[in-house]
């Protein structure tokens, strides 16, 4: 008894903080959050604001209020802008709050720029979903090299899967400090499935339902456009048998591109970037997924959904082994053949199992984070 009120006393006093900055990053850190509210330690929310909007509207579904708001969002900001304005701002955080670790998820310019920062002030980083890996410097990007700096920063690594920790092993890494815990991104959808919510609008009952997204920097100059006539292609040869939902990132680049080539079909839907808990439930609706979103090919195995990955490589070779994920590109031809191909014959996975995880990374990343704390690890 005396020896638990002792460790419950060295713990409190121990300071976390967690930043983070865009959509994805609160969906996946949500979760985590969420438990490390119940636990005995100090916990300091940092938001870059590195997304606005899209980031923002998740905060009172998920409980999240921010100690800090960096608000660094500019209209089209530069990677630069994105660097410079979190370097500045979060450093004067950093040196008032003396953390004894932070917290960082995935591959944005927020966890880079937020890992390198904690380093010039000696403080430990948490890289949750570490370890992702294309292998090329240029694809995705900045992504790759984002998180394959926050590799070399970070103190804590959690891989989501043994890929993971063989590439982060590969780099150098220390083998004790590399655990495999699952992607908190099911832990996420597991618990959005919990809730009973309707859609926002209507879906013709009897079509089958593509969802589409698409964003990534690397497609700006060809790729979104191709995607966005293989759209118009499928949708104007199956216009009684599907029907297209589209929920539009907030960045204009992504939006004038897309937009005048899809605006005028009645079968496809473009709506404005959907809140997690109706994204989820479409995605639990839809036939097909055509998007080139890390995070949809990390959820479709908990919702049992096949998906054409519109890029040139992946980072996620688990969701491609285990049948969810076809690597399609970008280009209008192969898109459009292999849609057909899945509306005419079906589909099926190669396996049962979700390759990202059993639901639980969360409570095992909280476990680690507590042992590093009081000097176990
Ligand atoms: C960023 C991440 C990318 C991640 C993606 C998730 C970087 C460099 N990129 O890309 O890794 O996959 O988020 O979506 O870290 N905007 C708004 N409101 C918002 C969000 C964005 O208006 O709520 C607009 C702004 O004009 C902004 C632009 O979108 O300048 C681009 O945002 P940015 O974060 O730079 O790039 P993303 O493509 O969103
Ligand atoms: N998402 C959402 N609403 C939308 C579109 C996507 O909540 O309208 C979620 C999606 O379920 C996934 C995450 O946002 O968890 C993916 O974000 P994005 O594609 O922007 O980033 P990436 O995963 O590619 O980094």
């Amino acid at each position: 008894h005396h020896l638990h009120n002792n460790t419950k006393e060295v713990l409190s006093m121990k300071k976390i903080g967690v930043v983070f900055g865009t959509r994805p990053e609160v969906i996946k850190l949500f979760p985590l959050i969420k438990i490390m509210k119940e636990e005995d330690i100090e916990l300091k929310i940092i938001f870059t604001g590195q997304h606005r909007e899209m980031a923002e509207d998740l905060f009172p579904i998920f409980q999240i209020s921010p100690d800090y708001s960096l608000n660094i969002m500019k209209e089209r900001q530069t990677l630069s802008d994105i660097t410079e304005r979190i370097l500045e701002r979060l450093d004067k955080i950093l040196i008032k709050e003396k953390f004894d670790i932070v917290v960082v998820q995935g591959d944005t310019t927020t966890t880079f720029v937020s890992s390198l920062v904690s380093f010039y002030h000696k403080i430990p980083v948490a890289h949750v979903e570490a370890g992702l890996r294309t292998h090329n410097r240029y694809f995705p990007f900045p992504e790759e090299m984002n998180r394959t700096l926050v590799g070399k920063l970070a103190t804590l690594h959690f891989a989501p899967t043994e890929t993971a920790k063989e590439n982060l092993l590969r780099e150098g890494v220390d083998k004790k400090n590399i655990f495999v815990t699952g992607n908190t991104i099911v832990d996420a959808v597991m618990e959005i499935l919990k809730i009973d919510k309707p859609l926002p609008f209507k879906i013709p009952e009897d079509r089958k339902l593509i969802v589409v997204t698409a964003h990534r920097r690397e497609s700006w100059d060809e790729g979104l456009k191709n995607i966005a006539l293989s759209i118009k292609e499928i949708a104007l040869k199956f216009p009684e048998e599907v029907y297209f939902v589209f929920p539009l990132h907030k960045n204009p680049v992504v939006r004038e591109k897309i937009v005048p080539i899809i605006s005028n079909l009645s079968n496809v839907k473009i709506v404005e970037p959907l809140n997690y808990v109706d994204f989820i439930h479409l995605l639990k609706r839809s036939f097909l997924i055509l998007s080139d979103s890390g995070g949809i090919q990390e959820e479709i195995p908990t919702l049992g959904k096949p998906m054409l990955l519109l890029r040139n490589e992946t980072e996620r070779p688990e969701a491609i082994e285990s049948g969810f994920v076809f690597l399609v590109g970008t280009k209008r031809e192969r898109i459009v053949d292999e849609a057909i191909r899945i509306i005419k014959d079906g589909w099926k996975p190669k396996v049962k199992n979700n390759p990202f995880g059993d639901g639980k990374a969360s409570e095992r990343i909280l476990k680690i984070i507590k042992e590093y704390l009081y000097g176990n690890i």
